[in-house]
């Protein structure tokens, strides 16, 4: 049904039109109790089997949904009744800003894909932090804060930024993303280059440690898929050096070429970051290449390109604990997460491994055991 209203109403919208849209329906169905209640009902129905420990939390299941969605936090409830089992919020800049002028997302239908080059337009850390202070959560579910950079922030002064953004918002976050790998904001993904990341993510841990009492807020860093081989080791190897908590793999992509894209080339080549189905090969490779160096040290978080539920129990037998997913749920509509858990759930009863946990790596594990 979803796919008809796909065919027939949003794919004759502007895409970003579009997205507000159907944002403003899922916040308007979360504000009326009963249509919530009966939604999550139907939506979101929960599987014990896929209860998920990750980051020091318990959450219903391992699929979240990936930042860039809800960039300022106003639909935490109205996704968590879609089902999704955590909601990444942001990215959310130090300073408000408005992003890339429109026209700035694409979809490439054919190929099951978006190209975005939004560039962070958000409310600002201030606005946001404000908006989470005074939220009444109607259900429970785990919030993950995403920060970037602000646009016109120098390089050189990034961190202050980030630090910014971390000490209004870490006390509201169940876990804190350092995000350096957007490809729409100039600059920002030179951040990952270990001689910045390393004082990057030493200021915003000691900064959210500074800002929150009686909790230590688990930090993650949100990685491109277009790293070299040796670059993904080296963030790796960094984390495991700094304590961190967890590490997101992947951003969107630059790349077009190899992907096999079927669009009309003229909306292939414009500007931004590709996610989405052309993603999911090199997300899942980066996600493998990760698990072989940090086996269960680090959280992995799985992201790009997931479609399906097999596509989730791939990523979680190549090493992740967590999976999220944003373009898909575009194109599969509200009924996504329902029929993502309980495919997941056949996956796992139909598997050798009693819960999610001890799958996840088993496919890595074992393959460095032959
Ligand atoms: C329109 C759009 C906006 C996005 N904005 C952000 C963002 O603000 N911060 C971020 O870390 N990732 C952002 N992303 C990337 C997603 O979180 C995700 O990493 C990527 O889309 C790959 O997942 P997918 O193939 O399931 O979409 C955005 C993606 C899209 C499509």
């Amino acid at each position: 049904m979803y796919k008809l209203f796909f065919q027939l109403v949003f794919k004759r919208m502007d895409p970003e039109q579009a997205h507000y849209l159907a944002f403003r329906w899922i916040r308007l169905a979360a504000r009326i109790p009963v249509l919530r209640t009966f939604v999550a009902a139907a939506l979101a129905p929960r599987h014990k089997e896929l209860r998920t420990e990750a980051l020091g939390l318990r959450m219903h299941g391992p699929f979240g949904l990936a930042a860039g969605f809800d960039k300022n936090a106003v639909a935490v409830d109205g996704m968590t009744m879609l089902g999704f089992d955590h909601i990444e919020i942001g990215t959310v800049t130090g300073e408000p800003q408005p992003g890339n002028p429109k026209k700035r997302l694409f979809r490439l239908v054919q190929d099951r894909a978006l190209i975005n080059r939004m560039g962070f337009n958000n409310e600002g850390s201030a606005a946001v932090a404000e908006r989470l202070a005074a939220r009444k959560a109607v259900f429970r579910t785990t919030v993950g804060v995403n920060i970037g950079k602000t646009k016109v922030v120098p390089e050189e002064e990034a961190t202050a930024d980030y630090v910014k953004s971390a000490e209004r918002l870490a006390r509201y976050a169940d876990y804190l993303v350092v995000n350096v790998s957007s490809p729409n904001t100039p600059g920002l993904r030179n951040l990952q280059a270990t001689e910045s990341l390393r004082p990057l993510l030493t200021a915003v841990r000691e900064a959210a440690d500074r800002s929150v009492d009686g909790r230590r807020v688990p930090l993650l860093v949100k990685i491109a898929p277009d790293l070299a081989d040796e670059d993904i080791d080296a963030v790796a190897d960094l984390a495991v050096e700094l304590g961190l908590d967890g590490i997101i793999a992947t951003n969107t992509t630059i790349a077009r070429e190899g992907l096999g894209l079927q669009s009309d080339p003229a909306l292939v080549q414009e500007t931004g970051g590709l996610s989405g189905a052309p993603l999911k090969e090199r997300s899942l490779e980066v996600l493998r290449r990760l698990y072989a160096r940090v086996g269960d040290d680090i959280t992995l978080v799985g992201v790009g390109g997931i479609e399906n539920a097999e596509d989730a129990w791939q990523r979680i037998l190549a090493g992740a604990t967590l999976v999220q997913g944003y373009s898909a749920f575009i194109y599969e509509g509200p009924f996504w997460m329902r029929a993502m858990h309980k495919g997941l759930a056949a996956r796992l009863n139909n598997s050798p491994y009693a819960t999610l946990a001890e799958a996840v790596g088993a496919d890595v594990r074992k393959k460095a055991a032959a």
